[in-house]
């Protein structure tokens, strides 16, 4: 796929820092606008829709995390993003970490949040494949109803109502191939577990105090040991730090690379 068929965003000055933010599922680059609005005085921050969601277009074919992180590699060589840093969020951190694995390509730093290395249990293949189901019988705005709720803690249910239903209704739209498409790559993710544990590159590591998808406990575990490591815990955050705490996680960020 060419980068002229993805949906790219940039956002600041094309001569600072390339920070580029890959989102999570089933959302869209829309996900990133704390960061695009914050850190964009900072950065040259380049936002994207994968593959099958938001507004890039939806292969017919199959597709997996590898020709996500394809992808990626093609957004970086044709904007000629020099020394980027790359983050990703849940998803977008299973494609991080796939890009690493299979490319020879060093970013100058990296950001993994409210992600995890460990493919998908036979709990889990079974959860997507009935998920995929669901959408297949054309229930994917219920699908998506239902999913992103769980995706915030508690507390921002109860005080930030709004951005989850602004959430909800940001993504309600999207392509039901695309949709079961993410599924499917996410149920035949490689398995990274032993992979991150030679990550020689600076890392970033944040997580939710109340994420149930991908616990603070597990993130450590698995991250903790990345040479260059900083591992940070937002309070009453879930799985959607970047959203849910916006400014917490925008100072984390330039904190960590305020000197790259
Ligand atoms: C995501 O936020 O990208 C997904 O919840 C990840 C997953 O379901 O494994």
């Amino acid at each position: 796929m060419k980068n002229s068929d993805l949906k790219i965003y940039t956002y600041g000055n094309s001569n600072a820092k390339p920070l580029i933010f890959v989102h999570g599922f089933p959302l869209n680059s829309g996900m990133w606008e704390n960061q695009t609005r914050e850190l964009s005085s900072d950065f040259f921050v380049v936002t994207y829709d994968l593959r099958g969601l938001g507004k890039s277009p939806v292969p017919q074919i199959p597709y997996t995390m590898f020709d996500h992180a394809d992808d990626l590699l093609t957004i970086i060589r044709e904007l000629d993003l020099k020394e980027p840093i790359i983050g990703g969020l849940s998803m977008g951190g299973y494609i991080l970490q796939a890009f690493l694995m299979r490319h020879d390509f060093k970013p100058s730093g990296i950001i993994l949040t409210n992600t995890r290395a460990n493919a998908d249990d036979n709990v889990t293949k079974l959860r997507r494949s009935n998920g995929i189901g669901l959408i297949r019988s054309g229930k994917t705005r219920e699908f998506i109803k239902d999913f992103i709720p769980t995706c915030f803690c508690e507390k921002t249910k109860i005080l930030n109502p709004d951005i989850v239903e602004k959430l909800i209704e940001s993504n309600l739209d999207s392509d039901p191939a695309g949709v079961a498409g993410a599924l499917f790559a996410m149920l035949s993710r490689p398995d990274t577990t032993e992979f991150v544990k030679s990550i020689d590159i600076p890392t970033l590591v944040i997580g939710g105090s109340d994420d149930l998808v991908t616990p603070a406990s597990m993130m450590e575990e698995t991250f903790g040991s990345i040479k260059n490591v900083s591992f940070n815990i937002i309070p009453d955050s879930g799985h959607l730090s970047p959203i849910e705490k916006g400014t917490e996680f925008n100072e984390i960020v330039r904190k960590f690379f305020k000197n790259f």
